[in-house]
């Protein structure tokens, strides 16, 4: 990963979760970190604790914040190397009662943030390229009920991947969709994680030891950096194999 040493690094949702063990990580090779929240005292805390990381209060919902956020963060050394689109929520709705408006921003959030910040961020990219990591999840190849929304931007993840690396090949920038199995985040623990959770996840995944957010940060690293320079399109799915379970 050396060659991520002194790389601008822009992360959305950085604050908390799988985003937070992201910044950590890439502050740990020596890359420069941009990251935005809208959670404000977890970002400050983070940015302090952080080498080389920078903390900005946007909302992904807000285009002329998300433009002048990416611009800003591009500002800083020039361009911008890697792109880690990870910010998204994840609500249960119940189907029947769910509403259009909800429908709308919850793509808002997970899906056109994704192409707004692509899309500002592909000015600013060198010339020799770079990368753009694209958040989906394993709920896409599960199917689980009263998630139809947040599955279905999850999927949209995937094709816009797909159809940015074809349109960013020739920039020489790489454009690969990261799925996370169900990851020990805060969060996750506090709401959704019951000893049943836990139980059939052991169960079900081929290694039974569950997923911890810095294994999903390794995985970004590697993403990332020249080592996987032959790798765009593509979508890799970090789940110890629960995708498989029979
Ligand atoms: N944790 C899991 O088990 C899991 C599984 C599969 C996929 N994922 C995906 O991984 C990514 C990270 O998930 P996580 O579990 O770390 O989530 P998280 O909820 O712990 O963290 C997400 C962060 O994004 C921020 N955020 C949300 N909306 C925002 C907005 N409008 N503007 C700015 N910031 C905003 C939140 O404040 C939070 O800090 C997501 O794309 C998620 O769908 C997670």
């Amino acid at each position: 990963m050396k060659d991520l040493a002194k790389k601008r690094i822009v992360i959305t949702g950085g604050a908390n979760g799988i985003g937070k063990a992201m910044v950590a990580a890439f502050s740990a090779v020596g890359a420069h970190v941009s990251f935005c929240d809208i959670d404000a005292t977890a970002g400050k805390a983070l940015e302090t604790a952080t080498e080389n990381a920078r903390f900005s209060k946007v909302d992904l919902l807000k285009e002329s914040a998300v433009r002048k956020w990416i611009d800003q963060a591009a500002a800083i050394d020039g361009k911008i190397d890697v792109l880690i689109n990870n910010a998204a929520a994840d609500p249960r709705i119940d189907f029947q009662s769910m509403t259009s408006l909800q429908w709308d921003t919850l793509f808002a959030r997970n899906v056109r943030a994704y192409f707004l910040t692509a899309q500002q961020a592909t000015e600013h990219f060198p010339k020799t390229g770079g990368a753009i990591i694209n958040f989906s999840s394993i709920t896409i190849h599960k199917s689980p009920a009263a998630m139809e929304a947040y599955v279905s931007t999850k999927a949209a993840t995937i094709g816009f991947t797909q159809s940015l690396a074809r349109e960013l090949g020739a920039q020489k920038i790489r454009v690969n969709t990261l799925s996370p199995g169900w990851v020990m985040t805060e969060r996750q623990l506090e709401q959704f994680v019951t000893p049943q959770v836990k139980k059939m996840l052991k169960k079900e995944q081929c290694i039974p030891q569950l997923i911890q957010p810095n294994e999903i940060a390794n995985v970004a690293l590697f993403l990332a950096s020249d080592l996987s320079q032959a790798i765009t399109g593509q979508e890799v799915l970090v789940d110890r194999g629960w995708s498989h379970a029979g």
